[in-house]
């Protein structure tokens, strides 16, 4: 399935759960995943780390001490390691759940009944000279979604606070969509995303609320907007009054409750 024609509706801001539907159910765990899909979500966003075997995992933090029952740095540990911790029970609403693969993430959004896009976010991809990007292009040839026929009919969109890994990532597959997030004054007008060939500019919902109108200027250097993180109905509203194209949540089927009246 390619066609991304059902993504978008009617204008709106497409829905993102961000780690997931991660207020509900522990970040980045495939219950997550799979409750914001069943909850609707037109994109699903992770981060993705390297662990000392070279796997790229969904892991946010530097160490996996707050999302798991074990301790340690996530790229000092083997994916057979991070298998053995249990990445669920610390959520209220949690069950025991293991360290979930971005390879295995793919799987989940390509399969699923209708066409969804996944945002995948490199972790400091600098650390490693260019082994991260390296990994994740080889995944996604493997999948058959790393030469989309353009930026608007991707299932992949990758997403980095570093320019340095936006801009490898366009340079060695021009037609996969970027994201270059980042701050304010880096952002503005698009003039940094330009510099790097990302397709979008990623603001968080704070920088967006003081510069509204960051949306605007990006559209007139032909870029999109992907806002991060809303879970507020004013935001919902304002993102939906800009024009932003991409709006991640921690609360997807609230969110897409709130779009209907919007
Ligand atoms: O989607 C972008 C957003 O996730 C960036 O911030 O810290 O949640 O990865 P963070
Ligand atoms: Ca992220």
């Amino acid at each position: 399935m390619t066609g991304m024609e059902h993504i978008s509706r009617s204008g709106k801001p497409a829905v993102v759960a961000h780690r997931g539907a991660s207020e509900a159910l522990p970040e980045h765990t495939l219950a997550a995943y799979e409750l914001a899909l069943s909850q609707g979500a037109d994109g699903l966003e992770c981060d993705v780390r390297l662990t000392s075997d070279q796997e790229l995992v969904c892991v946010h933090d530097r160490t996996v001490d707050r999302t798991s029952d074990g301790t340690g740095v996530v790229s000092e540990m083997s994916l057979a390691e991070l298998r053995d911790l249990d990445f669920g029970s610390w959520h209220p609403a949690g069950d025991k759940a293991s360290v979930l693969t971005l390879r295995e993430l793919l799987s989940l959004t390509l399969d699923w009944r209708r066409p969804v896009r996944l945002f995948i976010e490199t972790k400091h991809p600098v650390r490693y000279g260019s082994l991260v990007e390296q990994k994740l292009l080889a995944l996604l040839h493997e999948f058959g979604v790393g030469t989309p026929p353009s930026a608007d009919h991707s299932r992949a969109v990758v997403i980095s606070f570093s320019s340095a890994g936006v801009w490898r990532i366009r340079r060695h597959a021009p037609m996969l969509p970027t994201i270059l997030l980042g701050d304010t004054a880096r952002l503005l007008g698009g003039s940094a995303a330009t510099a790097v060939g990302a397709t979008g500019i990623g603001p968080s919902v704070e920088t967006l609320r003081l510069n509204p109108d960051l949306v605007d200027r990006a559209a007139a250097a032909g870029r999109v907007t992907y806002c991060w993180t809303v879970d507020e109905q004013v935001d919902v509203q304002l993102c939906a009054d800009l024009g932003v194209r991409w709006l991640a949540t921690n609360r997807p089927a609230k969110v897409r409750d709130w779009l209907v009246t919007v």
